[in-house]
């Protein structure tokens, strides 16, 4: 590869083609039809891994439960339970496909601001380990499903912590003036709390928070962490009551372009560990379980998105649009943050870099932009897009907006491909229309 180059981020070349896990994405790309979402399983696996030594080894008592919404499909959720992760999930569907997955019931935690009856009766018919209480609502309701069903629940409360995050205000959740979590007026919270301590069914484990997604900084982190440990003691004294476990969240930022950053998972967690310690031998507690929740650090960037490049304009001193056959329909995240990626051509990798592009998108959209001045090489219809670090958010955004088929996803390992989910056909894509 040629020195200079745009980051090619975790991928390698030969021949003048990129290849994503020792497999080549021109063939696949040719072979699957674009637009296509690969994932390197060797990436995934290797950012479990980083989890288990910087956190889950290092720190007896821990737990991770993946955010499957950053990406949740069959396959993917059983490479999580493969790798003896816990699991996040925040809605019915999610569940579902959890459920597909043959997911152990007590590894999986329900989110979720709003829950409905039936999503709550289907998690509390499956066994679900915890159930993370975010909305004055849930915890009668909790009960008397539990009630009907002869079942108990193990509940977590969603504070929110108040904390201002370091992001972009579409991906902050941990402020006061948020949708999410309870919030910590005593007159509120200790009620909830309370029921659940008169209640047969139900068992009271901890706090929950998640101070938003993307950070590159703790600092978010270590004050949230502070008013959760202030919060375990709260009720130590209120009711001599020790709580279980504390889940942290997750949000831990990946790199998109060179301008990111990316800080190692024990930057976020070596300082709540420590606090999360001292503070409980300060204050003569036991130190519960602490559980992460990381969804984007685990996929994002061992995802990648090709393209097929077609209609090409050129506004002469102002702009060159290259169009592709896909954007915000399979990746919404620039429309909607204003999100940056970085990309290359797949089959011009060693090409030399002649001219700025803008990647337009296909949708009838002006924000379907994908990635606004990047250096490309010269580019014909029929070349291959590829955009990196689109395994979060990607997949599990995407929409049938002009109503384009939802793409393919093929799990690509040490040269050997698998399609996990098959491309979406027009026919399926109406099948639950009905002629008038
Ligand atoms: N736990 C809870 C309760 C959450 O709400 C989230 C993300 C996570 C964990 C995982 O956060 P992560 O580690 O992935 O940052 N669609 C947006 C991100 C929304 C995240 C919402 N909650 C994006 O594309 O940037």
């Amino acid at each position: 590869m040629k020195k200079g180059r745009e980051k090619m981020f975790l991928g390698t070349s030969k021949n003048g083609h990129l290849y994503w896990d020792g497999c080549d994405m021109v063939k696949l790309a040719e072979k699957y039809g674009t637009p296509l979402y690969v994932y390197s399983e060797n990436l995934i696996l290797k950012e479990c891994q980083a989890l288990k030594e910087q956190f889950l080894d290092k720190y007896p008592h821990t737990r991770v439960a993946y955010a499957s919404k950053a990406f949740n499909t069959i396959a993917m959720l059983q490479l999580i339970n493969q790798e003896n992760l816990s699991l996040d999930v925040v809605s019915g569907g999610e569940l579902y496909t959890a459920i597909a997955a043959d997911f152990p019931a007590e590894k999986i935690e329900f989110n979720g601001n709003n829950k409905s009856v039936a999503e709550l009766e289907m998690a509390i018919d499956y066994g679900v380990g915890r159930i993370i209480v975010d909305s004055l609502q849930e915890v009668d309701l909790i009960q008397s499903i539990c009630r009907k069903l002869h079942k108990k629940a193990q509940i977590m409360f969603r504070i929110t912590p108040e904390v201002n995050v370091k992001t972009h205000a579409f991906i902050s959740t941990g402020q006061k003036d948020s949708k999410f979590g309870i919030p910590l007026v005593p007159e509120i919270l200790y009620p909830q709390i309370e029921k659940v301590f008169a209640s047969e069914e139900l068992e009271f484990y901890g706090f929950h928070f998640h101070v938003g997604s993307q950070l590159s900084d703790n600092s978010a982190h270590i004050a949230a962490c502070k008013v959760a440990l202030n919060l375990m003691l709260e009720v130590k004294k209120r009711y001599d009551y020790q709580i279980k476990e504390l889940n942290y969240g997750g949000g831990f930022g990946v790199c998109y372009t060179k301008k990111d950053v990316r800080k190692p998972y024990h930057y976020f967690l070596d300082p709540v560990m420590a606090l999360t310690k001292e503070f409980c031998q300060k204050n003569n507690l036991v130190v519960p379980e602490i559980v992460i929740e990381p969804g984007r650090s685990i996929v994002a960037e061992a995802g990648i998105t090709l393209h097929t490049i077609g209609a090409i304009k050129e506004l002469p001193g102002l702009r060159k649009y290259v169009s592709i056959d896909g954007g915000m329909t399979d990746n919404i995240r620039p429309g909607l943050y204003e999100a940056e990626y970085t990309g290359i051509v797949a089959n011009k990798v060693d090409e030399k870099l002649s001219q700025k592009v803008t990647i337009s998108g296909k949708a009838c959209e002006s924000t379907d932009l994908l990635v606004k001045d990047l250096s490309l090489p010269e580019v014909v219809a029929g070349d291959i897009f590829a955009t990196f670090t689109t395994g979060a958010y990607g997949y599990s955004m995407a929409s049938n907006y002009n109503k384009l088929p939802l793409p393919a996803v093929v799990f690509v390992k040490d040269g050997h491909e698998q399609v996990v989910v098959k491309r979406q056909t027009y026919a399926q894509m109406i099948q639950n229309e009905v002629k008038r």
